[in-house]
């Protein structure tokens, strides 16, 4: 273990619960709200949830005991865990924090300051009778290119400002004042706020045709394998696996944790909340379906196009309390979106307070400035652009990329079997000998597919159709360079504490 990784200078969760619910909290995001119910939709329906419960099973769980189990036995974050391994291999869990810090977070804060946004224009459903032209034309102003950056948003920057103060508020407090405390709160509101939506959205006309086509099982798109690839990466997404975060979160377990247990609960929970979701989605898709005397598939639409057309669309609809509807369903956004933020940046504070013994609320305070002024670009009139290929190339490459490395790293040089019995010796439910071939076999080769798969995909079309250039520039190079800087930052000396 490195020096000054100590157990006396680590903060730690006051309570299970607590840990629970933040772990939950980083996982339950916007990609459960608006990615998985139109993944299932477009996938097969119900036939998805068979790809998507055996990449749990056979994927998610066994990572997430392995993040869990990595930063319990190691008591630091991403790269000190690393460097507890091997020093030769400090850099992967720096970027892992660094490319979620200088990346995903950048347009994730973003998407969560247009769902903030979308909150307030709720009160008057200010996006009109057209929220399509509102959306893209008023609200982004989007340009024509990825090239054409144009002028930042102000109503999207004020938001940003917004959304960044509660990510700096939160992770400055600390992980039992900040983080534990914020996440008792937002997790049982969005519970309920959730169950309120499904509650309402099931009484809706036409709501059980919704949920019929988001249901409905065909089997036969189960041959295709883009749709076991989209189980996997979206299971990798949901539950913030091979984001540095749950190492960092285990670190400030206490020795005696039950590490299988709260893998399988958080797991659940998480997927349990995206089912739920989906059935309030459809109802309200299927409700608009029903006003406008169409089929459901003439009506949904994929990820951004449901949030801020669809469903805008269908709460103006609504015959009584649209609005309140409106509040409900973008504050539920909001909720899911900060919980997942805040974690983010906590991988990262955590990091660098290990290494570098810089002082949290200095660290966090210049991390939230910096935050903000590197996501302004995805405030742009061509940030969305710039939103859509960082997005795709970072959780396409860099996620899948450091999840395999970080088996390789646990499941043959460290030896999976050596973390398995330190898992196993401080939690209850044991860990069976199969998880040591899912850490050294299974898993990785699974992501290895979907590495492959996306880049023969990649060099037949460009994603999306982009210009090659924007692909190359922004998303490659985005990717190369959070590599570069983690190699630097990897080099430098460890600080030690003075005692
Ligand atoms: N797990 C988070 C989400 O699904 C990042 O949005």
């Amino acid at each position: 273990m490195k020096k000054g990784i100590t157990a006396t200078h680590r903060p730690q969760w006051k309570t299970h619960i607590g840990f629970l619910l933040a772990a939950i909290g980083s996982a339950i995001g916007l990609g459960n709200i608006w990615r998985f119910p139109y993944l299932c939709y477009k996938n097969g329906g119900g036939a998805f949830l068979i790809p998507y419960f055996l990449a749990l099973v056979i994927v998610g769980i066994p990572f997430m005991i392995l993040e869990i189990g990595l930063g319990h036995k190691m008591r630091g974050s991403a790269p000190a865990s690393c460097a507890g391994v091997s020093s030769r291999w400090e850099w992967l869990g720096w970027w892992q924090v660094i490319f979620v810090m200088f990346g995903i977070v950048l347009y994730y804060s973003v998407i969560v300051a247009w769902c903030f946004y979308y909150l307030l224009l709720s009160f008057g459903l200010k996006w009109g009778a057209d929220p399509n032209a509102f959306f893209f034309n008023d609200f982004l102003m989007i340009s024509e290119s990825p090239f054409e950056v144009g002028n930042i948003r102000l109503p999207i920057l004020f938001s940003l400002a917004v959304v960044w103060f509660l990510n700096w508020f939160i992770v400055f407090r600390g992980v039992e004042k900040g983080l534990e405390k914020a996440n008792k709160l937002f997790m049982p509101l969005l519970l309920f706020l959730i169950l309120v939506l499904v509650g309402w959205s099931i009484s809706l006309p036409g709501s059980s045709e919704g949920i019929g086509v988001y249901l409905k099982p065909d089997f036969e798109r189960l041959k295709d394998i883009g749709v076991w690839i989209d189980a996997v990466s979206q299971i990798f997404f949901t539950l913030s696996l091979g984001f540095g975060i749950l190492v960092a979160y285990a670190s400030y377990l206490p020795k005696k944790s039950q590490i299988v247990k709260d893998s399988v609960t958080i797991s659940v929970a998480n997927c349990f909340f995206s089912l739920l979701a989906g059935v309030a989605v459809f109802s309200i898709v299927g409700y608009m379906a029903h006003e406008l005397s169409v089929p459901v598939d003439k009506v949904v639409s994929k990820s951004i196009g449901l949030a801020f057309v669809v469903f805008p669309t269908a709460i103006g609809m609504l015959p009584a309390f649209s609005q309140l509807f409106g509040v409900l369903f973008f504050g539920c956004l909001v909720i899911a979106g900060l919980s997942s933020s805040v974690s983010i940046l906590e991988a990262f504070t955590s990091s660098a307070i290990d290494k570098f013994h810089y002082s949290r609320k200095t660290l966090v305070s210049v991390l939230a400035v910096a935050g903000f002024f590197g996501s302004t670009i995805f405030a742009s009139q061509g940030g969305l652009f710039w939103l859509d290929i960082v997005d795709h190339f970072l959780t396409q490459y860099g996620l899948v990329l450091a999840g395999i490395l970080e088996c390789i790293l646990i499941g043959w040089i460290y030896k999976a079997h050596v973390l398995r019995k330190h898992i196993n010796s401080v939690s209850q439910l044991r860990l069976l000998s199969w998880w040591d071939y899912a850490v050294k076999i299974v898993i990785p080769a699974t992501l290895v597919v979907i590495l492959v798969n996306g880049f023969i995909k990649e060099v037949a079309s460009p994603y999306e159709g982009y210009p090659w250039l924007a692909i190359v520039l922004i998303g490659r190079d985005w990717v190369i360079l959070t590599l570069f800087l983690a190699m630097i930052v990897a080099a430098r000396p460890w600080k030690d504490y003075q005692e």
